[in-house]
């Protein structure tokens, strides 16, 4: 624990001083609150987004191959048998990204409280629980299952699941951790503050993942119970297929380490990141990387060169994550509205972006690994995210695959 001195030296030291602005008009129970959100603060990851842009070279982007619904269909019973045999024997667990704050869809709470029912109470962490239990039928064991929240949510979604009895999953399969926040800069790299005791922070980024549970000690706990492999997955997609046999299977017969599942894209327009190698590591190209040449781009049989879409559904083995975890992970900087101070105190409401948010992502890591398994699945029966508040991946959209899907009444 750093002392009160410590920290202002350290905050000297990074051009940081500005949080303590109104800090003489603080009791000393405030300044205890803002001095710990001090001492929480990753200062390397501020150190690296305020480093001037290098001109970066530009990268080199090729397609990854596939391995398509068809090639999966003609071994599917092979990967099906391996996939099973690794489940039973307790090898796979589960981590559900769920720290994330949903400012698309706006609503008032974790996301995966989000009751997507019509006529009864159909709770989106409920529909996922559902999800990954159809798969583990017969495998007679129940997975762990590791929820990411962030200190926004954390209270939230832990009431949640008890008031709810765990959607009668056994309690001590679930186990919640909390990923770091990171602070918001102004556009000179200086934090913001929330309040005259409270700095402007945000859950940085679902790339934070493997480094939370590691501080919460859960990967140790995970290889003590003889935890292989790690599904990860999203919280907003209600047709998430989690623990899928098929896919443990084909990713283990194929020799890999990480597997991501995709998906065809339904127009080359489509706002998703696709699978991609840059500059001939595994990645992901966002939408917004893909000039038009490259998005209509085409190979020799007439398919889009950038066809195939993350779904947020990995697979990652624990021991080699581990190692690859430790690397550097670059840092995405967005400019957002966030409400904060001005140097006078007052709250400011912007209209317009005026602070940046930082984010690890989660794809980032796939550049670690020589290889991955890049898997097709069935567009209609995984893919149902619900992103907006209305039209495109919304909670619209979503009810309509699901309904479609599975013929449950909502
Ligand atoms: P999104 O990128 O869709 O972000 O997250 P979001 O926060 O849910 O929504 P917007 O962009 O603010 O509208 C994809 C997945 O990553 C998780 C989300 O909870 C979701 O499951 N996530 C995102 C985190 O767990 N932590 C984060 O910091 C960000």
């Amino acid at each position: 624990m750093q002392t009160q001195e410590e920290i202002i030296n350290l905050l000297e030291k990074e051009d940081q001083t500005q949080v303590l602005r109104f800090a003489d008009q603080l009791s000393d129970q405030q300044k205890q609150t803002l001095f710990d959100q001090i001492s929480a603060v990753d200062f390397s990851m501020i150190r690296e987004a305020r480093k001037p842009q290098e001109e970066e070279k530009e990268a080199v982007i090729e397609t990854l191959s596939t391995m398509t619904i068809d090639q999966i269909k003609a071994s599917r019973e092979a990967y099906e048998t391996i996939g099973k045999k690794v489940l039973s024997e307790g090898k796979v667990a589960a981590v559900l990204l769920a720290g994330g704050q949903g400012t698309r869809l706006g609503y008032d709470g974790p996301k995966g409280t989000l009751n997507i029912g019509l006529t009864r109470p159909l709770y989106l962490f409920q529909i996922l629980l559902g999800n990954m239990e159809k798969n583990l039928e017969g495998t007679g064991r129940y997975m762990h299952l590791y929820i990411m929240t962030s200190a926004l949510n954390d209270q939230a979604t832990r009431d949640f699941f008890r008031e709810h009895d765990y959607f009668g999953y056994p309690k001590e399969y679930i186990h919640f951790f909390q990923q770091e926040m990171a602070p918001a800069l102004d556009r000179d790299g200086h934090m913001l503050l929330a309040d005259k005791d409270k700095l402007c922070l945000a859950p940085n980024g679902n790339g934070g993942w493997f480094r939370s549970l590691e501080h919460n000690g859960m990967i140790e706990d995970m290889k003590k119970s003889g935890v292989e492999w790690l599904n990860v997955f999203s919280v907003d997609n209600v047709l998430q297929n989690i623990a899928d046999p098929v896919f443990i299977g084909a990713t283990i017969a194929c020799r890999q380490y990480a597997a991501a599942k995709v998906i065809a894209k339904a127009t080359p327009e489509e706002k998703v990141g696709a699978v991609c190698l840059r500059n001939g590591r595994p990645s992901v190209v966002e939408y917004s990387e893909l000039s038009d040449q490259m998005r209509y781009a085409k190979d020799e049989k007439g398919q889009y060169l950038y066809n195939y879409g993350v779904t947020l559904n990995y697979l990652f083995h624990l021991q080699k994550t581990q190692k690859m975890a430790q690397k550097h992970l670059p840092i995405h900087k967005a400019l957002k509205k966030i409400n904060c101070l001005d140097e006078q105190g007052h709250l400011i409401i912007p209209d317009a972006p005026n602070a940046y948010k930082l984010e690890y992502f989660i794809f980032d890591i796939l550049q670690f690994f020589d290889s991955i398994l890049s898997y097709e699945v069935v567009r209609q029966d995984e893919f149902a995210p619900i992103k907006n508040k209305s039209g495109v991946d919304s909670l619209d959209t979503a009810r309509a695959l699901l309904v479609n899907k599975t013929g449950i009444t909502l």
